[in-house]
């Protein structure tokens, strides 16, 4: 297959783990005999820096131009700090999911087997999670309308859906829940905010148009505390965006870090694939930062394709790494000399040999392997 790829590396630890991603991509095309090209893109902080915009045209282009999008991670500590700045680099990974309408967020929270003692939760509580979120991406308070009052002493962002934004996520979301468990809840505030009872409602439209599914409702109040409590009663959660935002985060203490957790942002015609962690500016150019969410992402971005094999192949080659302890410091304490570039270069290796990764594991640990 022949597939034109945007790479936008971003800020932070953007580039650094999206190189990762892209050393297994083409690792894959090599196994499989696929064309990949890559374009790459200017967004966020490095952006404005360069041009003054943090989504310029020449990206736009690219991405427009591309089949599918690996984006790194946006934003920088000095916006963080100033709250008055116009011009801000979130507004460019925001300007690609409105621009090229990328509705749907999937963020799979997945418990692996080997990493149940890294998240502070309880083992017997976390065994076996297996979430898929849908969040939706291009409406509610991200995108509703904004105000700031003239003496700058009043500001306001509206949650705002219409029947239509609710539709084509909710499809997709029960369709998921129609391929893995069945079961379908939807995370509302719907006791309080009138754009929750319009999702509600609309769900409860959509039900009869999906009998095999077990529907589900929880307030995001109590959804965030069961999220914690019993995280296997989930099979697929769907909610508006913000929510989503705030509820896949916290669900990354399942897993056992936030440097693992991938998403794929689909749209009618266009999709892009983008670990769920930010830039994470302190630990830029350290070799700390886990390239593992970026790397599955990466999968996500052929699963979408279709090359199903491809993508289980990055998945096992991940899988061995974290049976290996070849992880950055956010999972392994004992052997911190292991760098985002050494699990890149781990998975890589794999891809090449899937059956015999011909490591010498006490070399690795030792850092005296000849591939890492
Ligand atoms: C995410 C991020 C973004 C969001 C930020 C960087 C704008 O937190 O993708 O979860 O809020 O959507
Ligand atoms: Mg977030």
């Amino acid at each position: 297959m022949r597939l034109n790829i945007a790479i936008l590396p971003g800020d932070g630890i953007g580039p650094e783990v999206t190189a990762q991603a892209l050393k297994a991509l083409k690792a894959i095309a090599m196994e499989f005999n696929h064309v990949f090209t890559f374009n790459t893109g200017l967004v966020g902080a490095c952006a404005i820096d360069k041009t003054g915009d943090p989504l310029p045209q020449d990206t736009i282009n690219i991405c427009e131009n591309a089949d599918a999008i690996l984006f790194g991670a946006i934003g920088d500590t000095k916006y963080d700090m100033d709250p008055t700045a116009e011009i801000r680099p979130e507004q460019g990974l925001l300007g690609i999911r409105k621009l090229l309408d990328l509705y749907t967020n999937i963020r799979p929270v997945i418990a692996y087997d080997d990493l149940l003692n890294k998240s502070p939760l309880k083992k017997k509580q976390i065994e076996n999670a297996n979430i898929l979120i849908y969040r939706e991406l291009t409406g509610g308070i991200y995108f509703g309308e904004k105000m700031v009052s003239d003496d700058g002493n009043f500001a306001s962002d509206t949650c705002a859906y219409s029947r239509f934004e609710i539709e084509r996520v909710a499809h997709l979301a029960f369709k998921a829940a129609q391929s893995r468990k069945r079961k379908l809840t939807l995370v509302d505030k719907a006791n309080v905010l009138e754009s929750s009872r319009l999702w509600r409602k609309v769900i409860l439209e959509l039900a009869p148009q999906y009998p095999d599914v077990n529907l589900d409702f929880l307030y995001i109040d109590n959804a965030a505390m069961e999220l914690i409590i019993n995280p296997r009663q989930f099979d697929v959660i769907l909610t508006e965006n913000m929510f989503g935002d705030i509820l896949s985060e916290e669900a990354s203490v399942i897993v056992g870090s936030i440097g693992l957790l991938a998403s794929a942002s689909i749209g009618s015609k266009h999709a892009m694939f983008e670990p769920i962690h930010g830039a994470y500016t302190k630990a830029a150019n350290k070799g700390i930062a886990n390239p593992i969410a970026s790397i599955l992402s990466a999968a996500m971005l052929l699963d979408h394709f279709e090359l199903h094999d491809e993508a289980s192949l990055i998945r096992k080659a991940v899988d061995k790494s974290l049976k290996l302890h070849i992880t950055t410091p956010d999972l392994n304490t004992k052997y911190d000399h292991i760098t985002t570039n050494k699990v890149g270069d781990f998975i890589e290796d794999f891809i090449n040999n899937p059956e015999e990764t011909n490591l010498n594991f006490t070399n690795i640990h030792l850092g005296q392997s000849t591939i890492i």
